[in-house]
């Protein structure tokens, strides 16, 4: 895809270069397949700190999880490490606990772009759930790294789990294992060293060819497979990345390169933007009614993802 040379007529028709926000609404507004990409940033205001950002991210504060000094910080959700010693993801999981956080101004856009047809897919590095939370549909989403809500024996993952059986050991902070086979279970999260989920794998190739329009928030674009999509688009379409500062131009991503002609960097946090993106858009109102649903909906976090949980195992049973 990246290959294809545009010729400058087709350059200019992507963005007319220029790459003010008002011109990301509107161009917004002109296209029906827009593919996002989500990583941890967008669910700071959660409460959910990011991985890497110096100071407040998981990786510089990992003191609780006493991990040893000779173990990188990734090593927390790393497949071999976890089945040495569950003890670290343990706690990692409990203070993740679905049902604690509620969706952002950035997920219920989303849902938004979706509500209003123009959403393609979302692409969702982040583990908590909160796509779900914010009504975001279930085939508008993929866990692209999995997520909380359902949970597996690593032994035979057709051993049945309830999800209740799992959340109670992880409350008392005692590694949760199979009751037929005492192996150890964990969540359909993809540790490093595991494979990114079929769905993933299924979607992805056609999503991103046919993407009309690539919008990315909150992410490092550190993280291989899942960073390498943002090259897999068409050469003509628009990239906007909505972050705290720029990322992927180790990708390719072109920003104030003499020779970009697509790629945009919204800097500040993705709810702020967001929120100048809806005033632009005239969806203010509809942001608003949004975020005033999830405030009655404000319990029942748990709920849903057992409700969801069933919902997908009833589809795809074990
Ligand atoms: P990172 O922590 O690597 O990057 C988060 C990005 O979001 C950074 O560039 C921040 O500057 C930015 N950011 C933070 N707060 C923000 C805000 N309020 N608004 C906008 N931007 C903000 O997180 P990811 O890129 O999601 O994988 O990390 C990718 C993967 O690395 C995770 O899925 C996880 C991790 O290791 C696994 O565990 C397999």
């Amino acid at each position: 895809m990246e290959n294809i040379t545009l010729a400058d007529v087709e350059k200019k028709a992507v963005m007319n270069y220029d790459f003010s926000i008002k011109n990301v609404a509107e161009t917004i507004l002109k296209k029906k397949k827009i593919v996002v990409m989500a990583g941890a940033g967008m669910s700071v205001s959660a409460g959910i700190p990011d991985f890497r950002s110096p100071g407040t991210g998981l990786y510089s504060n990992l003191e609780k999880y006493d991990l040893p000094s000779s173990t990188s910080p990734e090593d927390l959700f790393t497949i071999d490490y976890f089945k040495d010693n569950p003890m670290p993801f343990t706690l990692r999981a409990h203070c993740l606990m679905p049902g604690q956080f509620l969706p952002t101004p950035t997920h219920h856009f989303i849902k938004l772009l979706s509500d209003k047809g123009l959403l393609s897919r979302v692409y969702t590095q982040n583990i908590d759930t909160l796509e779900v939370l914010a009504g975001i549909p279930a085939d508008k989403t993929v866990f692209a790294h999995g997520s909380f809500a359902d949970v597996h024996c690593i032994g035979d993952e057709r051993h049945p789990v309830a999800l209740e059986a799992w959340r109670a050991q992880i409350d008392k902070r005692d590694p949760p294992r199979c009751k037929e086979c005492d192996a150890l279970v964990k969540p359909d999260i993809v540790f490093f060293g595991e494979n990114l989920p079929e769905r993933y794998v299924e979607l992805r190739r056609t999503d991103l060819e046919e993407a009309d329009m690539l919008i990315i928030v909150g992410t490092s674009l550190q993280v291989h497979p899942f960073c390498s999509l943002l090259n897999e688009t068409r050469a003509d379409i628009p990239r906007v990345l909505i972050n705290l500062q720029p990322s992927g131009e180790h990708l390719g991503l072109l920003f104030d390169h003499k020779d970009n002609y697509r790629d945009v960097f919204l800097k500040g946090t993705c709810d702020d933007q967001v929120k100048a993106l809806c005033k632009v858009l005239g969806w203010t109102k509809d942001l608003d009614r949004l975020m005033q649903e999830q405030k009655k909906k404000e319990n029942d976090g748990w709920k849903i993802i057992v409700e969801a949980q069933k919902k997908k195992r009833q589809t795809q049973p074990k």
